[in-house]
């Protein structure tokens, strides 16, 4: 960890001219730089950098934020390996946080781990290029596969010599110790002071590579057949390895994935490597088992299309449809390619180049849907039992995708392909949704931590009609701009003297609450909280850093390590929204951007308060309209008691109606 002072040493130092210069050539353009945004295919300079804010934005995509996120997002780094790039770039040195006797500790063995597992990577792979076995059987058998040496080189491909020990004892000998070499999985035994005994022997090796670059597993693939092994034998599982968060080629696939926005999941080592060779990098492998979550969100954090490739015999197949649902599950959107019949993706890569290959996929690729619609329909053309199997299948994996127009899509796609009437998989579908997220419910009400993959989406996609956010938006909106900002200020005329001449000074006589302040407390009044996750975060955290003097929000939030909030400070930064708007409404006046900012910072005394009555005004227009639905259902009892709540709602309504002016309150 970096402690926070030099995480802000970092964050003053980088600017992002320098920083997006290394990576694509910028223009002038009157105060800003342009150039083709990195992010997307761009043809036309889109991407944007403001020296003055310190921000890179493109016009097109979208993508852009602080330096930090810059790095991030081009180098493929997460927010703390970003940090530490800039820190080496503009020679700033940081310390590492203090960690506790124990966080050492287990940090410590990690770091030995890593450090084992690499100096086992440069051993195999001096092997396979040096030692005589190595040469004559590891060496060859690569040679006989056609991989070609840069390919070789690139993924850092060796050898594991067939006698028992000799990598453990070669590796003991350089000091390391026993307990790692157990701990890493490169050897096993030892019991009773007996030596050790390697677990790769006489076996290629495919180092597995994290997301940045680092070893954290080893797969050995035995070069002869027969003999009552398994083909490939895999490092267990470790503290620095847990296979159901890595994927195969990740490291040297994404930035591929993100330039071609498009990621191939194959199932084995070397469809990823032959693939590469015929120069389609996008590629990443589960490595023969089922897709996990955690290996979805990988790929998720570059891309969310994917396409799987599998081979076109059954298994293949078979492995194909186990993963769909949990890739609709996250969102992604799938598509399928089946192979011609006996090729996988490492024979097919063999006899094609990056361009046939490519267009041999978007030529067959069909949509997750399609796929198995043709699939089982081939099972069960004729048998109404199975068909009916068939429907309920599909409805189960149309049911599990978040996005409500995506899911419509299918259902009316699935719905053509089996001639069957929309409405009534439309009905199926939502039945098995509600019975899904009662389900979810229930088990986070269980177990608070457990909250849904993304509770921002999951919030959005249940209540996708919330009728606060907007208006919650745009206090968040003055939360971030000018949250620290008074939000007023009052001068007088005061006549002083200057030498002989009188003059005329403005002097400051009274301010008002700070912007945050202001909303905490006129919110808090009327227990009033914002109900969207992400608003509600900022909020809690600009309430909880106003405390400190030099406390800059629209810094802090630019800069914050969740990429949802920087994401939205670097929207309601760099958005003109509606200001010209408000401001034309308001104060009567139209102007350009410049001018609308100035002024929008000199009335914060007039916007801020119109924004938290907005949207007490939005709470007010939900309680009448709850109560007028329970007025059709009441006897004439609580019909009394209704009316006079309604009645007292209209009262208040107007009373909001005066504050924001009736032209806006008549709209509603
Ligand atoms: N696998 C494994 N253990 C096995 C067989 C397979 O761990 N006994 C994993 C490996 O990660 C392998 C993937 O499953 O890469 C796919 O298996 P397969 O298609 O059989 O292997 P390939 O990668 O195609 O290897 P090769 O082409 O060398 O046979
Ligand atoms: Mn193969």
């Amino acid at each position: 960890m970096i402690d926070q002072v030099t995480i802000e040493r970092i964050q003053d130092a980088a600017r992002i001219v320098d920083v997006v210069s290394d990576f694509i050539t910028l223009r002038k353009r009157g105060a800003n730089y342009v150039g083709l945004c990195p992010f997307h295919d761009d043809h036309t300079p889109s991407f944007y950098v403001s020296p003055a804010k310190n921000i890179c934005k493109c016009f097109a995509c979208g993508e852009g934020g602080a330096p930090v996120h810059f790095i991030m997002k081009h180098e493929q780094l997460s927010y703390y390996e970003a940090l530490k790039y800039l820190a080496k770039k503009y020679h700033i040195e940081f310390e590492e946080k203090e960690l506790t006797d124990e966080e050492k500790q287990e940090q410590s063995i990690r770091e030995s781990l890593f450090i084992l597992n690499e100096y086992a990577r440069d051993f195999f792979v001096k092997t396979l290029h040096e030692h005589p076995e190595g040469k004559a059987v590891g060496m060859s058998y690569f040679r006989e596969r056609g991989f070609r040496d840069d390919i070789i080189k690139k993924f850092q491909l060796g050898y594991s010599l067939e006698q028992r020990d000799a990598f453990s004892a070669e590796a003991l000998r350089a000091g390391h110790q026993r307990e790692y070499l157990l701990k890493t999985g490169l050897a096993v035994g030892g019991e009773n002071m007996l030596s050790l005994t390697d677990r790769f022997r006489g076996r290629v090796i495919f180092p597995v590579h994290t997301l940045s670059g680092k070893v954290v597993a080893f797969g050995g693939r035995i070069l002869k057949k027969a003999e009552n092994t398994g083909k490939y034998i895999n490092s267990p599982e470790s503290e620095i390895y847990s296979k159901s968060n890595e994927l195969y080629g990740i490291y040297f696939a994404k930035n591929a994935i993100v330039k071609q926005d498009r990621c191939y999941l194959v199932e084995g080592y070397t469809d990823v490597i032959s693939m590469h060779q015929a120069g389609i990098e996008n590629v990443v492998a589960s490595l023969g088992t089922a897709l996990t979550h955690g290996q979805i969100r990988l790929i998720r954090r570059f891309s969310n299309n994917i396409t799987v490739l599998y081979d076109g015999d059954t298994a293949g197949i078979n492995a194909a449809l186990r993963g769909i649902d949990l890739l609709l599950e996250e969102g992604m959107n799938v598509k399928v390619v089946l192979l011609p019949d006996g090729e996988d993706p490492d024979s097919f890569a063999r006899k094609q180049n990056a361009e046939s290959f490519t267009r041999y996929i978007d030529e067959h690729e069909v949509d997750f849907i399609r796929f198995k619609t043709r699939l089982l329909l081939e099972e069960a053309v004729d048998d109404p039992i199975k068909r009916a199997g068939l429907i309920a299948n599909l409805v189960q994996s149309i049911s599990v995708i978040p996005n409500t127009i995506t899911r419509s899509v299918y259902v009316h796609d699935c719905a053509n392909l089996l001639d069957v009437d929309e409405k009534m998989l439309v009905r199926e579908v939502n039945k098995i949704r509600l019975k899904n997220f009662e389900k979810q419910k229930k088990r986070s009400s269980d177990k608070k931590e457990d909250l849904p993959v993304d509770p921002h989406d999951a919030f959005r996609s249940i209540f996708s009609e919330d009728p606060y956010e907007k208006y919650e938006r745009q206090i968040i909106r003055y939360i971030i701009r000018y949250g620290m900002k008074p939000i007023y200020r009052r001068f007088e005329k005061e006549k002083r003297r200057e030498g002989k001449k009188a003059i005329e000074v403005d002097v400051l006589v009274e301010e008002g609450p700070l912007v945050i302040h202001f909303v905490k407390y006129d919110l808090e009044r009327d227990h009033i909280e914002f109900t969207h996750p992400l608003y509600r975060q900022v909020f809690e955290e600009a309430v909880e850093k106003s405390v400190e003097a030099d406390f800059v929000p629209d810094k802090y939030f630019l800069y914050h390590p969740d990429s949802k909030i920087s994401e939205l400070a670097s929207e309601v930064m760099t958005d003109k929204y509606h200001l010209s708007k408000i401001h034309a409404k308001l104060l009567g006046e139209s102007m350009n951007d410049k001018d609308s900012c100035l002024i929008e910072e000199n009335s914060l005394e007039t916007l801020v308060p119109r924004a938290t009555t907005e949207l007490k005004n939005a709470y007010i227009l939900q309680k009448i309209e709850k109560v007028k639905k329970a007025m059709q259902t009441a006897d004439s009892n609580q019909m009394i008691t209704l009316l006079q709540e309604l009645q007292q709602l209209q009262n208040i309504k107007k009373e909001l109606a005066k504050i924001l002016g009736e032209r806006i309150i008549l709209k509603y």
